[in-house]
């Protein structure tokens, strides 16, 4: 079912096959659609199609009482439609920006843990970034951190961040093997159940929290205030516990491991590219957020900074691009036969948009494809400031209404003179009335993480990585690409100084 590598093995089949082929899982006809058009058709709102493999795995972890989460929940049902309107207000522009001086505050966590370990240590970037994820997914959650980033050494006292790591571990085993399930005299597969009852448990016990709390003050943005606002339109009822558990466990899920790892592989990029690391840094010295000998306490971070550092966002464009971390992307079952620019799907299909193989189709991106090259963004320099979060942030108003014409062809813009083929293809938030709808907050996560941590620290691999080729060849998909066994980095700080928020 899911391949570690099956994000190259799509790639490869779609180079050799073209940008629409097929096979069969036993009787099941699977339709891979690589071409940029097409793959907005299949994700479109004009089609609404409903996610075809997707639902029935998460269920298993997130699913308490057989109900759905609006994650597996159908693109036309009332359910569905009922949670993404009812949250979307948790990633408006104002919610979003909220939550930046945490992000602030956490980021300076890190900062300060990674300065006690002295010049160059080593540091695995990948915990490190699942933790940020961890402490910034559940600030949004619930508004308190995790105290994942509290150390950044794995301990007892880990709590919901090692329950999750846990569970989607035993997640992305029965993804491996659908059968896994079933082999209940096994300890390991025993073990991973508990696992699954633990995080069941622990969203339990966080609605019990978020209810104790008393009636939702209008002033809270959190996600679990907007699901408890959420009345049945019919009844006037609210969620019940069960349902609003497992949706908060849905959010974590979808937040985690999707931010932490995309970090990790921006910041990875970045060190294997040193012009690119110069540019950056060049870009945050103008802007006076570099640490320098000469300036050992740069000015903080602001919001507003974010929109203002064009190459910033053009490489965490270009890198999500280049390895989008939903590699394999996403699947819709074609529940009546229908025609595909000019193919027959017959009823029952799966129809599969491998986000890696999207990306590096020499059909949408032109001959350099396999190459990454912040640049191909800085076409347009003042359109480019503007092409990831405030172009996020504008979609996020857009509350999906399944069947109606006028879809969005593509949730981040691109710069204006770049090809119109490469902007529809470009979908590492994937496309149409079932994109991510944290893609505001993952978006301010990511430049904020990069900005703090590449002003502060020079970054190069660590030997035991076994240089590039190593990396690639444990570079694996476990729901999302995530390296094997850690992103582990010599981390050079750029001078000893502190900013003025870590001084504090
Ligand atoms: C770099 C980080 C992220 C990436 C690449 C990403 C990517 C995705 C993708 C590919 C989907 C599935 C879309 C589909 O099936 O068509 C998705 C769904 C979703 N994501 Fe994200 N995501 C990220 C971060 C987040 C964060 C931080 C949150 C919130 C805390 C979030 C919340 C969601 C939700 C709620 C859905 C389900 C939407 C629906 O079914 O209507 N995501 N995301």
């Amino acid at each position: 079912m899911l391949h570690p590598r099956q994000h190259l093995l799509l790639a490869a089949w779609a180079a050799e096959l073209g940008s629409v082929f097929t096979f069969r899982i036993l009787l099941t006809r699977v339709v891979v659609v690589t071409d940029g058009a097409l793959a907005n058709i299949v994700l479109g709102r004009m089609l609404s199609l409903d996610k075809a493999l997707e639902p029935n795995l998460s269920d298993e972890l997130l699913s308490i009482g057989g109900h759905r989460t609006m994650f597996s929940a159908g693109t036309r049902s009332a359910y569905w439609r009922l949670l993404r309107k009812g949250t979307a207000d948790a990633f408006s522009p104002r919610a979003v920006r909220e939550a930046f001086p945490d992000t602030l505050r956490i980021l300076s966590n890190i900062v300060e843990n990674m300065h006690r370990g002295g010049a160059s240590s080593e540091w695995d970037l990948n915990n490190v970034l699942l933790r940020f994820a961890m402490d910034m997914t559940s600030i949004v959650v619930f508004g308190e951190d995790a105290g994942a980033t509290s150390t950044l050494q794995d301990s007892e006292t880990d709590g919901l961040f090692s329950i999750m790591k846990r569970s989607l571990d035993e997640l992305t085993q029965r993804c491996v093997n659908p059968v896994r399930r079933h082999l209940f005299w096994r300890a390991d597969v025993r073990n991973g159940a508990n696992e699954f009852w633990r995080f069941r448990a622990a969203m339990q016990d966080l609605v019990k929290k978020v209810k104790a709390r008393g009636p939702v003050r209008d002033s809270d943005h959190s996600i679990a205030a907007h699901l408890l606002r959420i009345k049945d339109p019919e009844t006037g009822a609210g969620l019940s516990d069960d349902l609003l558990a497992g949706d908060i466990g849905m959010f974590f899920t979808a937040g985690l491991e999707t931010s932490g790892n995309q970090i990790t592989w921006i910041l990875y990029l970045i060190s294997q590219h040193t012009d690119v690391e110069a540019k950056l840094a060049a870009e945050l010295d103008a802007a006076g957020l570099l640490t320098t000998k000469s300036r050992p306490q740069p000015r903080t971070l602001q919001h507003a900074d974010l929109s203002c550092l064009p190459y910033l966002s053009c490489i965490c464009k270009e890198a999500m691009r280049f390895a989008p971390v939903a590699a394999t992307g996403t699947t819709r079952i074609a529940r009546q036969a229908m025609m595909l620019g000019g193919y027959f799907i017959p009823r029952g299909s799966i129809l599969m948009v491998p986000f890696h193989a999207v990306h590096h189709s020499t059909a949408n991106f032109g001959r350099t494809a396999g190459v990454f090259n912040p640049d191909r963004w800085m076409t347009t320099p003042t359109a480019t400031a503007h092409v990831t979060l405030q172009d996020a942030l504008e979609t996020a108003k857009d509350v999906p209404s399944p069947g109606k014409s006028g879809d969005v062809p593509s949730v981040v813009s691109v710069g204006a003179s770049t090809d119109a083929t490469a902007q529809q293809a470009y979908m590492p938030f994937s496309t149409g009335p079932r994109r991510c709808l944290g893609q505001p907050l993952a978006l301010q996560m990511q430049l904020a993480a990069v900005a703090v941590l590449c002003a502060r620290f020079r970054f190069e691999l660590a030997e035991r990585m076994g240089g590039p080729e190593g990396v690639g060849n444990s570079s694996i998909n476990r729901l999302t690409l995530q390296p094997k066994d850690g992103m582990w980095m010599r981390c050079f700080p750029r001078a000893s100084g502190k900013t003025a928020i870590e001084a504090q």
